[in-house]
């Protein structure tokens, strides 16, 4: 049977997204063993996210490092856009733990945008009232993975938007109607606010450059879907006298329910493990949802062993909770020969992921009182 042709965009991710297709598609660059190895030559170690595939694509990255040995130091770029209600899960802090980590590995600043308009602007349903709060938890979640609070700076679009409007103005002036149809899949119907926003998502691409008053390389890492946002704006950025930025792209981690699409903030509840959640909500939804490779009964498991490619409690232990390689392999080899059983793979994850959590929701309590050290002061000029 033919796979569910993938679509790729900001705003919808559905069928079983085709990484190798991706990389064409989109025309950006495998990452490959020469690259990691040049990346190695500078930190040292290499993120189990780099090592393991996680982070598979990119843009300009070589570029980036031949600036950085000649003394020109990056910056990096991310962000998130809050909707009503929703919460920040797993897969959103795989491109924040890299940014985390190549923070901490090459010392520099770290930009994050918080775009509380965009999805008012494309969701009917959502207020600016909605995203400014779910906003303020989204920042939580940030501050609470450690980034280091002198050299962050947190960039909220309605808030800052007296710094921003002119440079997106800038940018929007360079960007087609045509162009961001054909990008985003938008048609006639929708609003123009959305047809612009893709101007703001680009000004923290440059914006210290335009601060410091000198050009200065940016590295954005994000997931693959917001591509199209970059691709559109790297080509405005050269005529406005800027680099145009690099990027490292992350695949998705896949929903409990099965791998080759994207947990997703607004997918129900059950296809996703939020930050917030319980250790009972937790196992409940490990136990429940997570699709298994095993076999049926435990007689056929037993001799015919489980496939750990399809089966998500596998996957997350790879993608993110199992850093240490021999145990990982020791999980893969004993499920794959039917020695371990779906159920006790299932336990491991359980207590690897609520291992992670506790950690983390002490950290975002603690962020609570911080949340405005990481909001960048208005510059006076
Ligand atoms: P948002 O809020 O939809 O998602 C935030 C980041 O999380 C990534 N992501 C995932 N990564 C791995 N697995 C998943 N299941 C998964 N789901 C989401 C997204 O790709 C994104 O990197 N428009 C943006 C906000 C934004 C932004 C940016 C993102 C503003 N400026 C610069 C990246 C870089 C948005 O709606 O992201």
């Amino acid at each position: 049977m033919d796979k569910k042709e993938h679509i790729v965009t900001p705003y919808e991710v559905s069928g079983e997204v085709d990484y190798s297709k991706l990389i064409k598609e989109f025309g950006v660059s495998k990452l490959d063993d020469a690259l990691l190895n040049r990346i190695k030559k500078h930190t040292g170690d290499l993120h189990i996210f780099l090592k393991r595939g996680i982070f598979f694509a990119h843009r300009d990255m070589n570029w980036l490092l031949d600036e950085y040995e000649k003394g020109n130091k990056f910056f990096l770029y991310t962000g998130r856009a809050s909707s009503k209600g929703s919460k920040v899960h797993l897969g959103h802090l795989i491109p924040w733990i890299m940014c985390k980590w190549l923070q901490d590995k090459f010392g520099v600043e770290m930009w994050f945008q918080f775009p509380d308009e965009e999805k008012f602007l494309y969701k009917n349903d959502v207020t600016l009232e909605d995203t400014e709060k779910a906003t303020r938890e989204d920042m939580l979640d940030v501050i609470a993975l450690g980034f280091d609070q002198k050299k962050t700076h947190f960039l909220i679009d309605t808030k800052h938007a007296g710094l921003m409007y002119k440079e997106a103005c800038r940018v929007a002036k360079k960007i087609t109607f045509n162009t961001v149809k054909a990008s985003f899949g938008f048609d006639d119907s929708i609003n123009i606010g959305s047809i612009f926003y893709t101007s703001m998502q680009a000004v923290p691409a440059f914006l210290p450059s335009v601060l410091k008053g000198k050009n200065i390389p940016c590295l954005i890492p994000l997931g693959i879907d917001q591509d199209p946002h970059f691709r559109i704006s790297r080509d405005v950025m050269p005529k406005l006298g800027y680099y145009k930025p690099a990027i490292l792209h992350n695949i998705f981690l896949p929903p409990l329910t099965g791998i080759g699409g994207k947990m997703a903030a607004s997918g129900a509840a059950e296809t996703s493990i939020y930050t917030t959640d319980s250790p009972k909500e937790v196992e409940t939804k490990i136990k429940k949802y997570a699709f298994s490779g095993g076999k049926d009964t435990i007689e056929e498991h037993r001799k015919l062993g489980g496939n750990p490619d399809i089966d998500v409690s596998y996957q997350y232990l790879k993608m993110f909770f199992e850093p240490d390689d021999k145990k990982l392999q020791k999980i893969h080899d004993d499920y794959k020969s039917g020695k371990m059983l779906t159920s006790e793979l299932k336990a491991i994850l359980i207590e690897k992921i609520n291992a992670f959590l506790k950690e983390h929701q002490k950290q975002r309590k603690l962020a609570e009182k911080n949340i405005d050290k990481f909001i960048l002061k208005n510059p006076t000029k």
